[in-house]
């Protein structure tokens, strides 16, 4: 696994480099294999900047037919409630582009029951998005946020889907929010090619910190727990998310313009 930190000078440059990164990479792809390039977005706000950009290509420059978008997690609630992730994709994304329905892998019926949910999606999953030569979800490129707990997707700190190395979706029930999640666990988020921790802001510094310098403990700090198997994990930050925090070891930094 080679880790990778791009430091950028703020938000929109964060936005603007992560696009550029997914496009060059699709473009790789589509010129190497003929299979999808499928890419697990992140739910919250940090993301929404990169998915306008997305959106915001000219026609045909992304060859979304030729791309399988999901979801890394979903809160428990119908495709249109304000908390949905992917009601926030759809805003921001979806609304915006040419893209068969069918490449859009959302969390089906969420809302109802979690477990149901997660059922479901890891079948639609495990019918849809290529495999590793082991048998592995292999998603291309994986979007993750980090909250003030650091937890990443819906990996809450002491919740049961820490512990899952199975299965590749599950529900999540999350006490401090008093709610079901649905998320893709660990085993699976790892399987991917590249993972990339998208975070901006002063306020997630002390997360970051906690999760290259903290102590390790992966159940108080879920996002210890994102080591890609085989593939490359990277930290496309902003300056204000990095401040002092020293660089992680055999890291390959790069601090873009
Ligand atoms: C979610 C995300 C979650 C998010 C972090 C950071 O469903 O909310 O998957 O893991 O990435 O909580 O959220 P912000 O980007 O809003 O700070």
């Amino acid at each position: 696994m080679a880790k990778h930190v791009h430091i950028c000078r703020d938000p929109e440059a964060l936005a603007s480099h992560a696009r550029d990164w997914l496009v060059e990479n699709i473009d790789r792809h589509s010129r190497e294999s003929d299979t999808p390039f499928s890419i697990a977005l992140s739910g919250g706000s940090t993301p929404k900047r990169l998915y306008q950009l997305l959106g915001e290509l000219p026609s045909g420059r992304i060859p979304w037919s030729n791309v399988l978008l999901l979801w890394g997690d979903e809160r428990n609630v119908p495709p249109d409630h304000h908390d949905s992730n992917f009601r926030m994709v759809r805003e921001s994304l979806l609304d915006q582009i040419e893209i068969p329905a069918e490449n859009v892998l959302a969390v089906p019926q969420p809302g109802g029951s979690a477990a149901e949910a997660a059922q479901q999606y890891e079948q639609v999953l495990r019918s849809r998005v290529p495999k590793s030569a082991s048998g592995l979800l292999q998603v291309n490129a994986v979007l993750l946020g980090i909250g003030d707990d650091v937890h990443t997707a819906s990996l809450f700190p002491g919740t049961a889907a820490l512990q899952e190395n199975q299965r590749w979706v599950v529900e999540n029930w999350v006490e401090k929010f008093d709610t079901w999640r649905i998320t893709l666990t660990a085993a699976a988020l790892n399987a991917a090619k590249d993972v990339v921790f998208l975070i901006s802001g002063e306020g997630k510094r002390d997360a970051l910190s906690t999760l290259w310098h903290g102590p390790v403990d992966p159940v108080m700090y879920p996002a210890q727990l994102i080591q890609p198997h085989s593939g490359n994990l990277w930290f496309m930050l902003d300056r204000s998310a990095v401040g002092d925090t020293a660089m992680p070891d055999q890291v390959k930094v790069d601090r873009m313009a």
